[in-house]
């Protein structure tokens, strides 16, 4: 594997899942494959998870971690080409990318949506400078547009948890008083649509995603109804994709916020946000709290996600 920024990047998805259980059951035991390597993890933008859990995913696999916080420490880097450098960026990501390539084997990107040019986000423009211009195998860590670690992590536990065959997985929007970007979303209706499961979107009226990640899913305006005899609520906040309201707050109706009578509608749901979450915005105390939710062991499946994309990438070096 060279990069890893979709669904289609881990070929058959049946065999990824088993290869993520076979990990999980034994995450040492291809402690060989990462020795005298190294995994540089580059962050523009925050994380706990996604920090944690890789440089976790990496060590298992014998490799050297480097962590590299950008806008801390570094200098400050430029990202459009032509731009005349008489600001406060010192560095172009143009020399900075090929230089880091230079000190590891395999590289992370987490680089948000910016919301100040739609297409430089859904061009995935530092991501592909990365795949571009470092030389190595790069992975996603949440980019402009997708956020494919926390996608497959959500599939490896909904296989886990599971009771029946092909279980109703609903994906809801839910209140938050800051725009976000669509990555997490996105990448979730990327896998839901590839795997096993009726996969049912529920939103306010101008939140449709991308049509790329949300093709054939069904669209549900009443999140009441959408909740109906479901298996698995995964709920998260967005910002609007369509123009002209890219990257916009259209609502901040308390009414779509998950709680106990919401999920009284449900075949007794399952759960399940990527974190940070915004207690009693996007899910109240008593429905994360609850025995049915499942956010602490989705969060812990990260560690496993990352491992299978870096065991693949190690494995094709
Ligand atoms: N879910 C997730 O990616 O968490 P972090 O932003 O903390 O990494």
């Amino acid at each position: 594997m060279k990069t890893y920024t979709n669904v289609k990047d881990l070929g058959d998805l049946n065999l990824a899942i088993k290869e993520a259980l076979e990990v999980k059951k034994n995450r040492y035991a291809y402690k060989h494959l990462g020795e005298n390597k190294t995994c540089l993890m580059v962050f523009f933008n925050s994380s706990l998870r996604t920090r944690l859990s890789t440089q976790k995913a990496a060590m298992n696999l014998g490799m050297n971690t480097m962590v590299l916080d950008v806008n801390q420490g570094a200098w400050k880097l430029e990202t459009e080409r032509g731009v005349i450098m008489d600001g406060d960026k010192s560095e172009h990501l143009l020399e900075a990318v090929p230089v880091m390539g230079q000190f590891c084997d395999i590289i992370g990107v987490r680089s948000f949506a910016r919301f100040e040019n739609k297409a430089f986000d859904y061009e995935e423009t530092i991501l592909n400078q990365f795949i571009k211009y470092s030389g190595k195998p790069v992975f996603s860590m949440e980019s402009g547009t997708v956020h494919p670690l926390q996608a497959f992590a959500d599939l490896i536990t909904i296989e886990e948890y599971k009771k029946k065959e092909r279980p109703k997985v609903v994906l809801s929007w839910a209140p938050h008083p800051r725009a976000l970007p669509q990555a997490v979303p996105n990448s979730f209706a990327d896998f839901m649509n590839e795997a096993n499961v009726d996969f049912v979107i529920t939103h306010p009226e101008g939140y449709e995603l991308a049509e790329q990640f949300a093709r054939n899913a069904k669209i549900e305006y009443n999140q009441d109804k959408a909740f109906e005899g479901a298996d698995f609520i995964y709920a998260k906040n967005w910002s609007a994709y369509q123009d002209p309201n890219y990257g916009k707050i259209l609502s901040q109706d308390m009414s779509w916020t998950v709680d106990s009578k919401k999920m009284a509608l449900t075949n007794n749901a399952f759960f399940m946000h990527c974190l940070p979450v915004r207690r009693n915005m996007i899910v109240t105390d008593d429905v994360i709290e609850s025995p049915t939710s499942l956010v602490i062991p989705e969060a812990g499946n990260r560690e496993i996600s990352a491992q299978v994309v870096i065991k693949r990438m190690l494995e094709a070096l």
